[in-house]
């Protein structure tokens, strides 16, 4: 779909309410992150980021790990309102988790010491920029996601289930799926309590 970009910003949501559906092929999802991937900036042109994406019974295993890793720590009181929060992700169609290579980050922090303490931030933030485009460029194929972080719990189940390198770290998912409400209301403060111009 061909949108502008302005419109694309306010068009992006957090939608919770997806089902196993997709009006686009999985060809066309694979093609939108590859696109946002490789067109995604980061620190010193780095590329640190790394991508899985899960369809149909791969995408259902993610939450059922999930699921049972918060089993272990939620209060069987407090469950069932975990349960289906992680089974509204499940409904979805397929499941996008966002990865930083971490010994891409090592080795430019071996190599440019002075930005040593940089690099690891470089990395969330080129993440968060890549997360984003993912984000908005399913939605304008008419695709509803939320972006969630049950990392670190299910890191090592998502490894051994997926065989992960060791060294590519979790930094989010994103269930997508064709949206069956719309995205509640939101508030904006005003911008000009955020903006300052000087001219
Ligand atoms: C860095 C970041 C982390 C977020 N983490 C979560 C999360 O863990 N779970 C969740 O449901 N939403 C998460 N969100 C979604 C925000 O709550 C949401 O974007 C915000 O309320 C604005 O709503 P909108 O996405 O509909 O515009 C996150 C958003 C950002 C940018």
């Amino acid at each position: 779909m061909t949108i502008d970009f302005r419109t694309a910003l306010e068009k992006r949501r957090s939608i919770y309410s997806i089902s196993k559906e997709s009006p686009i092929s999985d060809d066309k999802i694979i093609e939108i992150v590859n696109h946002s991937v490789k067109y995604t900036p980061s620190a010193f042109n780095s590329q640190s980021a790394r991508v899985v994406i899960l369809f149909g019974e791969e995408h259902n295993k993610l939450w059922d790990i999930t699921m049972e890793a918060l089993r272990k720590i939620v209060s069987a009181e407090n469950f069932p309102q975990t349960e289906s929060k992680i089974n509204s992700f499940k409904a979805g169609y397929g499941s996008v988790l966002f990865f930083e290579d971490e010994s891409v980050i090592k080795g430019l922090q071996a190599q440019f010491s002075s930005y040593k303490d940089n690099f690891p931030i470089w990395s969330q933030q080129s993440s968060g920029m890549l997360q984003f485009n993912v984000w908005t460029s399913l939605e304008l194929e008419g695709l509803g996601a939320s972006l969630q972080h049950y990392n670190p719990l299910i890191d090592d189940d998502v490894r051994e289930q997926w065989k992960i390198p060791a060294h590519w770290r979790l930094v989010a998912q994103l269930p997508f799926g064709k949206p069956t409400e719309a995205a509640g209301d939101k508030n904006f403060i005003p911008v000009e309590d955020r903006v300052k111009v000087f001219r």
